[in-house]
């Protein structure tokens, strides 16, 4: 069956639209990447982001549309993230499809960005029902029982930095290029993960998250070593270890105790070289399933978008032409 969801994203610093068809075939992907801009201030800057959004927003469309090889007329849906994010970021988005859906009576879907990080999988691989995610972008890091299509629970969540956020800001604090996280990635591929003893907050009793500690533990050891006398790798890969144990160990915890077998990792951080590794092995292991998009649908884009539109348009949840983005979406854990 051929029905076609335009989706569109813009809740940070990615323009991205893709066209998606409701048995999730991916038809195109395009996300124009805003990071020259944002590079030089060593982070997102709202304000920035909202403007690039605008400049881009028709071209991107109309390349995904293109690249779908379909016309405006061949859509049946159109899916946009409301939240949460950057509200002059998303109200460019959502703005935009709300002006596209009354010019083309089409109706909309308004979607939650982590839940769309969730979905990213199934336009590779379908994934039984109930199953564990594991969302870790820039500005989230949350645990969530998907119990079927639209019945998700959030069972944890960072109580202050991501896990990404925590890649940035150790990255800025070292004068390492924005974003942090691919750079460490890298850098700590020559590094002894067991080099420096970082701390596991490991929040004894809940699926909680904490990074900030960590982050301070990385930034007092390099003023008390004295920067020149530091061993970059090592430090960052002892760094990325800990980060990584943290994550791999609560997701386990929660898959023993809630007794499931999968789990879905995806966000920016699940692009991360030796997350990814240590997934492998606990799949090997603890003999569970672990499902990983491709490091393409785990950064923001807009596919992801379109994928979490299609429960959403089963279940006839659709968007009153006259809804607002909402930077706090209540499940932005
Ligand atoms: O999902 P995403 O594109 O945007 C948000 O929703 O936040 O995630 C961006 C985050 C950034 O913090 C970036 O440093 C991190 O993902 N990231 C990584 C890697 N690639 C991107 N972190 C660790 N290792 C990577 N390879
Ligand atoms: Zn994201």
């Amino acid at each position: 069956m051929k029905k076609l969801i335009l989706a569109v994203e813009t809740s940070c610093d990615e323009t991205a639209a893709s066209v998606v068809n409701i048995n999730y075939t991916l038809l195109s992907n395009v996300v124009a990447s805003q990071i020259e801009w944002h590079k030089k201030f060593g982070g997102v800057v709202p304000e920035i982001a909202s403007r690039k959004h605008v400049e881009l927003i028709d071209s991107v469309v109309k390349e995904a549309i293109d690249k779908a090889g379909v016309g405006f007329g061949d859509l049946n849906y159109l899916a946009v993230t409301l939240g949460p994010g950057l509200i002059g970021a998303l109200l460019v988005g959502v703005s935009f499809t709300q002006a596209l859906g009354y010019s083309l009576s089409l109706p909309i879907v308004g979607i939650n960005h982590l839940i769309a990080h969730v979905w990213a999988i199934f336009l590779r691989k379908s994934v039984k029902f109930p199953f564990l995610a594991l969302v870790v972008s820039g500005g989230h890091t949350s645990l969530l029982e998907v119990k079927g299509e639209v019945e998700i629970e959030f069972v944890g969540r960072t109580l202050d930095d991501a896990a990404g956020e925590a890649f940035d800001k150790v990255a800025k604090f070292l004068d390492l290029p924005y974003p942090g996280g691919p750079v460490i990635d890298n850098l700590a591929k020559e590094g002894n993960p067991e080099a420096i003893s970082f701390p596991r907050a490991m929040l004894e009793g809940g699926y909680n998250f904490s990074f900030s500690g960590l982050k301070t533990a990385v930034i007092n050891y390099v003023k008390r070593e004295g920067r020149e006398r530091i061993n970059i790798p090592d430090l960052l890969a002892s760094f990325q270890e800990a980060v990584v144990d943290v994550l791999v160990d609560k997701s386990l915890k929660a898959l023993k105790e809630k007794n499931m077998k999968r789990l879905v990792v995806s966000g920016g951080v699940a692009a991360n070289s030796r997350l990814r590794e240590k997934l492998k092995e606990v799949s090997f292991f603890e003999n569970v399933d672990v499902y990983l998009p491709p490091t393409s649908l785990c950064t923001d884009n807009a596919a992801m978008v379109g994928a979490a539109a299609i429960p959403q348009i089963k279940a006839g949840n659709f968007l009153p032409i006259t809804a607002s983005p909402y930077p706090h979406l209540r499940m932005s854990y």
